[in-house]
């Protein structure tokens, strides 16, 4: 596996904000628990970037009938998600793999952000994280790529982290925690790469 390049400390040191999202409702979820490494990571190895967890268990499900008539206006808690997720310079997504496919909560997350005139994806970097059964939920990281054409996002490409999560050894506990160090170092190789990207697609003036 090849290593990413840290930026350069001689340069200002640019903190990016990574939304993070959980495909997962599960209290025990592997993804809650992917996240919970990632933000450990970054506050003991990455000081440019900080993990923002962006909870989308509470988001009603998509109706265009909550918008206002113009279609920029939406229920309370869809605004203020949509706010984090414009906030954000990448995104981190912790996607379970569901039937082949994402799960229900993070497309539904997704369709919200991707109404209204305003872009809450568009033309940011972003990165997939999975755990499954024995292709460690890849089938969901591609079909989340299809998605983010249409919206716009920028996935890194490499590395990949699909986590065979019933293999031994074990890779979570029963709490849903990374306890397995090969994987948190993949992990920490992803969230190095997605910061040089995003680094990459930062407009000049920022
Ligand atoms: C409805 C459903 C469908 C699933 N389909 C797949 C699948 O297609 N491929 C796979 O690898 N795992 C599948 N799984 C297993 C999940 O990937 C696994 O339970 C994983 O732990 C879910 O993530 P979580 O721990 O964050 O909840 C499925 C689980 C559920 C509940």
């Amino acid at each position: 596996m090849e290593a990413v390049a840290v930026p350069s400390a001689a340069t200002k040191p640019t903190v990016l904000r990574v939304a993070a999202f959980c495909g997962s409702l599960r209290k025990d979820s592997w993804h809650r628990g992917l996240i919970r490494a990632a933000e450990e990571l970054c506050e003991e190895s990455i000081p440019g970037l900080q993990i923002d967890h962006v909870d989308i268990s509470g988001l009603p499900p998509l109706n265009t009938d909550l918008e206002t008539d113009d279609g920029e206006g939406f229920p309370p808690d869809v605004e203020a998600f949509r706010d984090r997720v414009r906030a954000a310079d990448c995104f981190l997504f912790a996607s379970p793999e569901y039937n082949y496919s994402i799960t229900g909560t993070l497309k539904n997350a997704l369709d919200w952000g991707s109404r209204g005139k305003k872009p809450c994806w568009a033309d940011r970097a972003a990165a997939i994280v999975c755990a499954g059964g024995t292709f460690g939920g890849a089938r969901a990281s591609l079909h989340l790529r299809q998605v983010g054409v249409f919206l716009d996002l920028h996935f890194i490409n490499k590395p990949e982290l699909h986590v065979r999560g019933y293999e031994d050894p074990p890779k979570f506990d029963a709490h849903g925690n990374l306890i397995h160090a090969e994987t948190r170092e993949r992990l920490m190789q992803v969230l190095l790469s997605l910061q040089a990207f995003a680094l990459r697609l930062q407009p000049k003036d920022k």
